[in-house]
């Protein structure tokens, strides 16, 4: 369905042409003052310098060519022309009411696949195996989720990759204090041929506890140290003992991964992580040293990545330690090695703290330069801001540690539960299971409201408030509507029957508003900004509220005016719930 705004300038275009001027500046735009008008044309003000005219007088000529058109009333309730030329729009209501119905009959409701759809790998989530999910990876998983489901309600193929960090010196810890502790298992013994036990020689738990211990040790003791980088190289190396207990940290690992995630509301099409690179590292290097783009560098091998236009230094791309060893930027660059040859996407999107944007542009570059991505494929880095606490500084526990996923989650949803149950009597259970999908709108538009690059403060006061720009207040403003549906369901009327219709002043915002969400779902993914989502269903929600604060509803005497209203509803539920199944929640029946 074309946009209502592309609509609306087709006649302006026209009468720009008309007139004599070029018809690209009848463009209509949406109005900053909506005290005088819905839309407005600025075009006379481009068109007088080319033209060497007043743009009142522009403006003036447009306007007669524009009343003079058969069409005019089917459109335009008022068009005026001010000083110093621009033009103001209103539409007709039937109009809006017209476009609206459009959208009604579109599953996408008037969102177009777009004319060459592209598959974009979105690398995003980006947790450390034997390591608990912890607040820093909230932020990606939350607005990875959320582009991969925009960019497939717009169209696109879009492939989800967690990226498991688990390759490098993590491991070899795991590894280094798992045979201190069990020397007898037959995973150190490198005489031994037999088949590896199937079951892991440690639970979720006790895997959490190993690596901070082993961390904490290697930090004190050199020794140990060593031993855990001699465990990583040997598991590099293909050290048989050492794979099969990297499967078993694996298994264990994402089992417990997948669960949290799930919490979350986020899922992965790929389970691929950093080791996954591993096999094709010694031909990427290899083809590096051939073509010459690699040269030793203090007995480390590096690419040279800098360019002449840099304003601050870029150091060289490390593709190996001096002994020999895989780099953070060596799996990402190999990674991209399997990921263009599986997958040939158009585009590879990664959402990653920003504090990481120097690692990606020596990646980026070192793969454009060795040509292990080509031209077609764009690769973009969505670099996120830190989520900090009240106090301004990064979100911590109360006791000052860092905390965990499940921690965070439950603290919101005992907070809605709390709420929840103070707001209306209700069954306990179902209270429970309200608190936890509401408190996940919590979390996440908390999140997504915001512009992914700043940084931003978790409020849980704020947001898990049924008042204001919240996920909360979202859900309140869905369920609002669908209790109004099901009395009219009650009632005997049937809500899909009822037709769109112009209901006058009361109804225009907000019949207005939805007519832009083709519009913005479109520019929100063109931008990668699920905030421009949230910014709309917060208007949406607001015109919406004042109109059920303004309009009697289902108390409306003529009953075509009802069933217009009725079809209004249906169509905001609609629009509502597309968006926030694109942000990534959902909504209760009741709260
Ligand atoms: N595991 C990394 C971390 O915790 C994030 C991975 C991001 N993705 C990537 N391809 N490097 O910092």
């Amino acid at each position: 369905m074309r946009k209502i705004l592309d609509v609306i300038s087709e006649p302006l275009m026209e009468a720009f042409q008309e007139a004599g001027y070029d018809a690209a500046l009848g463009k209509a735009v949406l109005s900053n003052r909506p005290d005088l008008c819905e839309y407005q044309c600025n075009g006379s003000m481009a068109g007088a310098k080319q033209y060497r005219k007043a743009p009142f007088v522009i403006a003036a000529e447009v306007e007669e060519k524009l009343r003079a058109r058969a069409d005019f009333g089917d459109v335009f309730e008022e068009v005026s022309v001010v000083k110093p030329g621009f033009i103001n729009i209103k539409v007709k209501g039937v109009f809006v009411a017209k476009y609206l119905a459009g959208m009604m009959e579109e599953e996408k409701l008037g969102v177009e696949k777009p004319a060459a759809p592209k598959r974009i790998l979105i690398d995003y989530g980006g947790p450390n195996v034997a390591k608990p999910l912890h607040v820093g990876h909230l932020r990606s998983a939350i607005i990875g989720e959320s582009l991969k489901r925009l960019g497939r309600f717009v169209g696109h193929e879009v492939i989800g990759d967690v990226h498991l960090g688990d390759w490098g010196l993590q491991m070899g810890l795991i590894i280094t204090e798992l045979r201190e502790r069990k020397p007898e298992l037959p995973y150190f013994d490198e005489s031994y041929e037999g088949a590896y036990p199937e079951e892991a020689p440690f639970t979720i738990s006790e895997l959490e506890e190993i690596y901070p211990t082993a961390s904490a040790r290697s930090k004190e003791d050199e020794a140990y140290k060593e031993r855990a980088m001699e465990a990583t190289g040997e598991l590099q190396r293909g050290r048989r003992g050492y794979q099969a207990l990297l499967r078993h940290i694996l298994d264990v690992s994402v089992t417990d991964l997948k669960r949290n995630y799930q919490r979350l509301d986020v899922s992965f099409d790929l389970w691929k992580g950093e080791s996954d690179a591993d096999p094709y590292i010694p031909d990427m290097v290899r083809m590096m040293r051939e073509k010459g783009y690699a040269y030793e560098s203090d007995g480390a091998l590096v690419v040279d990545v800098k360019e002449e236009s840099d304003t601050k230094e870029i150091p060289p791309c490390m593709i190996l330690k001096s002994d020999g060893a895989a780099l953070y930027t060596t799996t990402d660059l190999a990674t991209l090695v399997w990921r263009m040859k599986d997958y040939h996407p158009d585009e590879v999107l990664y959402v990653v703290d920003k504090r990481q944007e120097l690692h990606f542009i020596q990646v980026f570059r070192c793969a454009r330069k060795t040509g292990i991505v080509g031209e077609d494929t764009k690769l973009t880095f969505l670099g996120f801001g830190t989520m900090n606490g009240r106090d301004g500084k990064p979100f911590k526990t109360r006791e000052g540690g860092v905390m965990r996923l499940e921690s965070l989650i439950d603290g919101i949803n005992e907070e809605m539960y709390r709420k929840i149950v103070e707001n209306h009597e209700t069954d306990k259970e179902e209270a429970r299971q309200t608190a936890q999908v509401v408190g996940l709108s919590a979390i996440k538009y908390g999140d997504l409201s915001n512009q992914a690059s700043k940084d931003y403060i978790f409020d849980t006061d704020r947001f898990t408030s049924f008042e204001g720009n919240t996920g909360p207040y979202i859900l309140y403003t869905i369920v609002r509507i669908k209790s109004i549906l099901n009395r009219y369901k009650d009632g005997g009327g049937d809500a899909d029957a009822c037709g769109m219709r112009d209901g006058g002043a009361a109804t225009k915002p907000l019949m207005l508003e939805l007519a832009r969400f083709n519009e913005v779902m479109e520019n929100a993914f063109e931008e990668k900004a699920p905030h421009k989502v949230c910014a709309y269903i917060y208007n949406l929600a607001n015109e919406f509220n004042h109109f059920y604060h303004e309009t009697k509803i289902l108390g409306e005497e003529d009953p075509q005016k009802r069933e217009g209203y009725i079809a209004l509803l249906v169509l905001t539920r609609r629009v509502l719930e597309s968006c926030i199944h694109v942000l990534g929640f959902s909504a209760p029946e009741r709260m």
